[in-house]
């Protein structure tokens, strides 16, 4: 056996040891690795430093196309010259911690509230991918929901209710929740789209609702009991028995599935202390 798992939380989570990722070019690894991603949803490895070069090419290899138009490519440019790259920090281009007014800082912000990454473009984001590059001195955890357990914890009349439902996405929304405003070029390049609100996973069969802080609405009810709706799933869906909490080290990489969880950033204190990870995202695409 090349690799082994060891499950972190009840429902969902593993770690992983075995080759060092750069190495992993094997057909028959790499599907080992997404068999494992079906049936945890969230793989952590510890002591896997990565050159952004070596994760673009690993996230491309595992998974083919990336994820390019972040809300972050339309808010100024990448320090590292790839939009396929984010950059999650609360670094500038200069190397210096952001200014509280920072544009990018105030945006970022939304990314407290539960998410999924690129459920607001078409095709829409599968595998998010983050490598820890700088980590503070204090707890900076991201939390993952497995929404797969989520969905087999409703009861069947609200299962019937909900199953054919729709929601629409649009990152504009996610941000003016908080206070952030786009402006209407930038919102122009963020159209949102319409998502099925329950999927089922492809290889695995098994169900899972798809809820994001970019809900804006259920297409097929009024706004406002739309708008309940989602709140009361986000409620159920991130109870603490659904929830694992990674905290990060230096080297750390972290791979989740968009179609089957939620995560959410929790706050440090981002003014005194640098945090620096790199994201690749891939599309939902077959
Ligand atoms: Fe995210």
């Amino acid at each position: 056996m090349r690799f082994t798992f060891r499950p972190l939380h009840p429902h969902f989570v593993a770690e992983v040891t075995g080759p060092r990722l750069q190495d992993v070019h094997d057909p028959a690894d790499l599907a080992r690795l997404r068999a494992a991603m079906d049936q945890y949803a969230v793989l952590v490895w510890h002591d896997q430093p990565f050159a952004d070069d070596e994760q673009l090419d690993f996230a491309q290899r595992f998974d083919g196309v990336l994820h390019a138009r972040t809300s972050l490519a339309v808010l100024g440019r990448n320090r590292f010259g790839n939009d396929a790259l984010t950059d999650v920090s609360n670094v500038d281009e200069h190397g210096d911690i952001m200014a509280a007014d920072d544009r990018r800082r105030v945006s970022s912000v939304s990314n407290r509230l539960w998410h999924t990454d690129a459920s607001f473009v078409d095709p829409p984001g599968r595998y998010s991918m983050l490598s820890a590059r700088v980590i503070p001195p204090v707890r900076a955890d991201t939390e993952f929901a497995d929404m797969r357990a989520a969905w087999d914890a409703l009861d069947a009349e609200t299962r019937a209710q909900i199953e054919h439902l729709h929601a629409h996405h649009s990152i504009a929304y996610s941000r003016q929740v908080l206070g952030f405003e786009f402006d209407a070029a930038e919102r122009d390049k963020l159209a949102g789209v319409v998502q099925p609100l329950v999927r089922t996973l492809p290889r695995t069969g098994r169900r899972a609702l798809y809820l994001a802080s970019h809900a804006s609405r259920i297409v097929e009810w009024p706004v406002p009991e739309g708008r309940l709706l989602l709140r009361d799933l986000i409620e159920h869906a991130t109870r603490p028995e659904f929830v694992y909490a990674h905290e990060w080290h230096v080297g750390d990489f972290v791979i989740w599935d968009n179609r089957s969880t939620m995560h959410r950033a929790r706050p440090f204190d981002d003014r005194a202390h640098r945090r620096e990870l790199r994201r690749t995202t891939t599309l939902d695409i077959d």
